[in-house]
């Protein structure tokens, strides 16, 4: 039932984390990957040997593995997570979580997760009757936390209910009715199509060490991808240099260095894509030459690296747009955006441009969040700043509409 989802199992320092181990082994026969993160405290009432047995994956505790010194990033495992699940959560794992007090991995990782996040509370009595233990959690509640505990109907009330630890079996039906919900809330309106996303930016290289390139994460393209995958679509993502872990196993993923492999490899899968949706910051222009040597510093003039264009990938794929396909172009712009936009739709043959202003704040290259206003040959529609995943939601949407619209 849980087949393919990834879990964050967080386990903090209570007599409860034995009870943990029941509920992994619960989440791996659903069919559920399970990363463990548990805290130092946590250590002290289960190893961490046994947690990785069962996961199949070392069990994460510190931001850097002892003798390896390699680093665990919480940033990768809040946007790998389907669903954050802290079981059992003592009280001061809980006042961490409510004020953003990030001393340990598990805590980094709730602070950057975008996943729903449950926390399973555990403790005596008196720590859950204290006042601010209830304040802390009435403010995970405000923050969109799910409590599991069977004493969660008394939370909005002066009743003080049991401090102890749901069982296993609760917090799984509860983790399954979660996702059970969210299923049915995105209808595959995009099942059987096949879409192409380009993501992320190009290098174009100089000489064997430097390269030109440009400040794009590739997040924009990547939650698209995902978007569409999420709506029932054969997703290829072809992407450029970026940081980013696949957002969904059943995409199928091309990394590609320059823009003239992102052309190569874009053109391959065009001909075949339903819809096509160039997200991807392409260089316009490579050097000429990519000298064999490093430029070196003594010994000569200094360099002059002349440029030549690179293709057009979103213009040359729309030359060759049959009647039943569906373009959508980005268009980044500082000045007169709205024409600009217009502009490209109509050179590039595309049929929706989404348009991001520098001049928003919060909008464009590296941040989680964008703005962007959505341009069609008869419509023009501004939305307000936005998380990338929610934006990729909107766009997503308005390529279906669209593409009803033709029907
Ligand atoms: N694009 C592309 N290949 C290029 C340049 C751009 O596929 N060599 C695509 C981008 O992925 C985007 C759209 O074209 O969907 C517009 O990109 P943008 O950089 O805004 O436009 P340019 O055509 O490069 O124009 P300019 O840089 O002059 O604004």
């Amino acid at each position: 039932m849980l087949k393919g989802k990834h879990i964050v199992l967080g386990i903090s320092g209570g007599i409860a984390a034995y009870k943990s181990v029941f509920l992994l082994r619960l989440l791996v026969k659903a069919g559920a990957e399970v990363q463990v993160v548990i805290t130092p405290n946590g250590k002290e009432f289960i190893t961490p040997v046994t947690l990785s047995s069962l996961s199949g994956k070392p069990a994460i505790s510190e931001f850097f593995t002892a003798n390896t010194g390699e680093w665990h990033s919480h940033v990768d495992l809040g946007l790998w997570a389907d669903l954050m699940i802290i079981a059992p959560a003592t009280a001061s794992t809980i006042a961490k979580m409510a004020n953003g007090v990030a001393d340990n991995m598990l805590v980094t990782s709730y602070l950057s997760t975008k996943a729903h996040v449950m926390v399973a509370p555990a403790m005596d009595l008196d720590m859950w009757a204290h006042p601010s233990t209830r304040r802390n959690i009435a403010t995970l509640v405000a923050d969109g936390v799910e409590i599991i505990s069977p004493a969660a109907g008394e939370l909005a009330s002066h009743l003080v209910g049991k401090g102890r630890m749901e069982e296993p079996q609760n917090i799984l039906k509860a983790i399954e009715s979660y996702f059970d919900t969210l299923h049915p809330a995105v209808p595959p309106a995009l099942n059987g199509k096949k879409v192409i996303v380009t993501a992320g930016p190009t290098h174009e290289k100089i000489d064997p060490v430097r390269f030109i390139g440009n400040y794009s994460s590739g997040k924009m393209g990547f939650e698209i991808a995902r978007e569409c995958a999420r709506r029932g679509a054969d997703v290829t993502l072809v992407c450029g240099p970026v940081a980013l872990p696949t957002p969904n196993p059943d995409i199928e993923r091309f990394d590609v260095t320059s823009a003239l492999e992102m052309y190569e490899t874009t053109r391959s899968f065009v001909q075949s894509a339903d819809i096509a949706i160039f997200a991807a910051a392409v260089a316009d222009y490579r050097p000429e030459v990519c000298r064999e040597s490093k430029i070196k510093r003594e010994k000569q003039q200094e360099p002059v690296i002349k440029l030549v264009k690179n293709p057009d990938i979103a213009a040359e794929c729309g030359r060759g747009k049959r009647k039943n396909q569906f373009f959508v172009g980005f268009a980044l712009e500082t000045d007169n955006e709205l024409e600009n936009a217009q502009e490209k739709l109509v050179k590039k043959n595309l049929d929706m441009i989404v348009l991001n202003s520098l001049r928003d704040q919060g909008a464009g290259f590296q941040c989680d969040t964008n703005k962007i206003t959505i341009v069609t040959a008869d419509d023009t529609v501004s939305f307000p700043l936005k998380s990338k995943t929610d934006v990729a939601s909107d766009v997503v949407d308005r390529i279906i509409l669209e593409l009803n619209k033709g029907k």
